[in-house]
């Protein structure tokens, strides 16, 4: 059983049938048009209803969760299903702590002595303004709390910085160092005690070309990160991923499940920016596109305390790409309900929904496809070069039509020679 309905939650259901298990055997709940394609989809299931979902598990014989997003971690979806007997990949509600809270997440890296970089907790806009001061510009602003992406800001305009602040103080804030340099995201599988990294990636978290415009929740990314230092994967795994989940299994909040590391490379070092406890979206779609170990049962060992009994992640050495298409105005008000044509899949190039639905059918025959959010699919391409992905992603998202939509042209571009 997979839970949620995003781009991410389709490459999961796809790479699972990729790398052996049957279709047959899967159900995404509550999944969306395109995922229902693919496998068997359980469109009433609320996936943030701890006892709905363990119940529904238990009815169906469900062998082993694999929870998406972060709202069912927090709901508790995890504990329930653990309580009830059953293998969960995703952490406990505490261990996701890690990603619910920038300061649960900092106090863990002090104590475990991860490199991040330097911040202070405020809690008025005094305190932040004395911490900008001090740290000087650009300055980075987080919402300590689970913001849908919309929680940070980095900014010279003091007054923009400001006013974000003011929006969050609620929640606390994080005044937090600039970083300069590359970001990556590494994702590792943990049983609680065992880490194994999967592939880098990097994403692409602005809305326009050139790293312009709004933060989102990502708009391309690709994977391999053929810039990176020799060694890069062994020395994160090393000084951030063994170290953390290491100092959670010591606060008696074992994290099983996946540790998504956003780092900044930057002079003096690798530093993390962010952790989340699950696998990031749109990076998975990328990352997995590439796996060849098949991943049900890299996510059965880690959801059993057996990772270190078993192959590690193995990846093609086939690079891959994925461009985001965008509704009308997101990410501030995206345009619901739009229709979507000129989809086409073929062996290189995938198409992984995030907002989509069916329209009811009319008595004049079939139903159409409907663009119902922000991300509404991810068109993902994978070839021996970059080049050749890259033409062949973007070959693909023109033919899409979809009134208003937009994507990034770049994504990729400096790794495409
Ligand atoms: P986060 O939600 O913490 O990943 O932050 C969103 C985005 O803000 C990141 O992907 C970075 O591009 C940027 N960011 C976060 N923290 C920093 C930092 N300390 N220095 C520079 N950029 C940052
Ligand atoms: N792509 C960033 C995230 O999943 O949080």
């Amino acid at each position: 059983m997979v839970l949620g309905s995003g781009a991410r939650e389709h490459a999961i259901t796809k790479t699972l049938i990729r790398t052996g298990t049957p279709a047959a055997d899967i159900v995404v709940a509550p999944g969306n048009a395109g995922i229902a394609s693919d496998a068997r989809t359980e469109a009433s299931l609320n996936p943030n209803d701890p006892a709905a979902v363990t119940a529904f598990a238990l009815a169906e014989g469900i062998t082993l969760a694999v929870i998406g997003p972060e709202a069912p971690l927090v709901a508790g979806v995890s504990d329930a299903l653990r309580a009830a007997g059953i293998a969960v990949f995703g952490p406990s509600k505490r261990a996701a702590e890690l990603e619910g809270s920038k300061s649960f997440a900092k106090e863990v890296m002090a104590a475990a002595g991860v490199p991040t970089g330097m911040a202070r907790e405020c809690q008025t806009l005094g305190e932040v303004e004395a911490a900008m001061n001090d740290f000087g510009a650009p300055y980075v602003i987080k919402a300590d709390g689970l913001a849908a992406g919309k929680g940070v800001i980095v900014t010279s305009d003091r007054e923009a910085a400001l006013a974000h602040a003011a929006k969050f103080i609620d929640m606390g804030i994080l005044v937090e160092e600039f970083l300069d340099g590359q970001e990556v995201s590494l994702f590792f599988l943990s049983d609680g005690k065992t880490v194994l990294p999967l592939s880098p990636a990097q994403d692409f978290k602005r809305a326009y070309d050139n790293d312009e415009g709004p933060n989102t929740g990502g708009m391309g990314a690709y994977s391999p990160l053929p810039w990176l230092p020799a060694g890069f994967v062994e020395e994160v795994e090393r000084t951030v991923a063994q170290p953390t989940v290491d100092e959670l299994a010591r606060l008696g909040a074992p994290f099983v499940g996946l540790l998504y590391c956003g780092l900044i490379v930057t002079d003096r070092g690798i530093r993390v920016i962010e952790f989340n406890a699950r696998f990031g979206d749109p990076e998975t779609q990328v990352v997995l596109r590439r796996l060849i170990t098949p991943l049900a049962s890299l996510l059965h060992r880690a959801a059993t305390g057996r990772l270190d009994d078993g192959p590690s992640a193995n990846f093609s050495t086939d690079v891959a790409i994925t461009v985001v298409l965008a509704s009308e105005g997101y990410p501030e008000t995206p345009a619901p309900n739009r229709v979507i044509t000129g989809l086409h899949e073929d062996e290189h190039v995938h198409i992984c929904h995030a907002a989509t639905a069916l329209s009811p059918k009319d008595l004049s025959g079939e139903p159409e496809l409907l663009a119902t959010g922000g991300r509404v699919l991810s068109v993902v391409a994978s070839a021996a070069d970059f080049k050749t992905a890259r033409e062949l992603a973007y070959a693909n998202i023109e033919k899409i039509s979809l009134e208003g939509s937009h994507y990034r042209r770049d994504i990729a571009a400096k790794v495409a020679n």
